[in-house]
């Protein structure tokens, strides 16, 4: 790993109650102690922010949403905006996950628009871009992560580059127990740094650049052991506090 501070990130989906938010934290941060050397990041439902932003404060760990709107205010029902969030204490956002992406229609132009929204109320942007299984069959992998890169970092300056987090998640990888080799997941996260560089070099030095899908205590040291991967988004391994601590520390 360079010297980029490793980024894990706990991605909890549709998942725990305020309680269960409570009892995973307050079990997790007993166990931390030692883990000063990364940033940790719990993304908990919209309902369990508070409470997660209030359990962590004299912690480490800081909390982030898992979506938000691209407009401060307005007539959208069942959206949560980018001041909402930071007036509660959360600190970054996950934008553009596969899920949102593929259920929900969250398009690449509107993309542009929420990144541009998260920089402005001074929330850190945790994009996610990856292909499918059948893009990759036909070998357009680095053509999908072009496309959505381009199209997601249009209104993005480079001042504000380095300061964002990117995920690579192949979506197939997602939610199936089908990890990327770290191989794979190597060779498409190079990829994503030369397309920063394209916009920017330094920003693409000081970008960190994660890898997502499947990952679990018994994959982690491996993903996380290679060059240019600079932590794990984690969905399912992330909801018991043992085996998110265990990813932690391999990173
Ligand atoms: P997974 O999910 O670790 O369960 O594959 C990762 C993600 O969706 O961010």
């Amino acid at each position: 790993m360079s010297e980029r501070r490793p980024y894990l990130a706990a991605n909890w989906k549709m998942q725990k109650t305020v309680e269960e938010t409570e009892d995973f934290l307050d079990r997790f941060l007993g166990e931390i102690g030692e883990l000063a050397h990364a940033d940790i990041v719990i993304c908990p439902p919209f309902t369990a922010l508070a409470a997660a932003v209030e359990r962590c404060r004299r912690s480490p760990v800081r909390v982030a949403a898992q979506n938000m709107h691209e407009a401060s205010s307005g007539a959208y029902t069942g959206e949560i905006s980018a001041p909402m969030l930071t007036s509660i204490g959360v600190e970054a956002v996950i934008l553009g996950h596969s899920e949102r992406r593929s259920l929900f229609a969250e398009t690449d132009e509107a993309l542009a628009r929420k990144l541009v929204t998260a920089f402005e109320a001074g929330l850190q942007p945790i994009l996610c871009v990856g292909e499918s299984e059948s893009e990759r069959e036909d070998g357009v992998t680095e053509d999908v992560l072009r496309r959505q890169l381009e199209a997601d970092f249009e209104s993005v300056s480079a001042k504000d580059l380095p300061e964002m987090v990117i995920a690579y998640e192949p979506v197939w990888a997602i939610g199936t127990g089908k990890t990327a080799s770290p191989e794979q997941a190597e060779g498409a996260i190079s990829f994503i740094r030369s397309v920063v560089a394209e916009r920017d070099s330094r920003a693409a030095a000081q970008v960190r650049i994660l890898y997502g899908g499947s990952v679990k205590p018994g994959n982690a040291e491996e993903l996380l052991g290679r060059e240019g991967i600079d932590g794990a988004l984690v969905g399912g391994a992330s909801v018991e506090p043992a085996d998110f601590l265990a990813i932690c520390e391999a990173a």
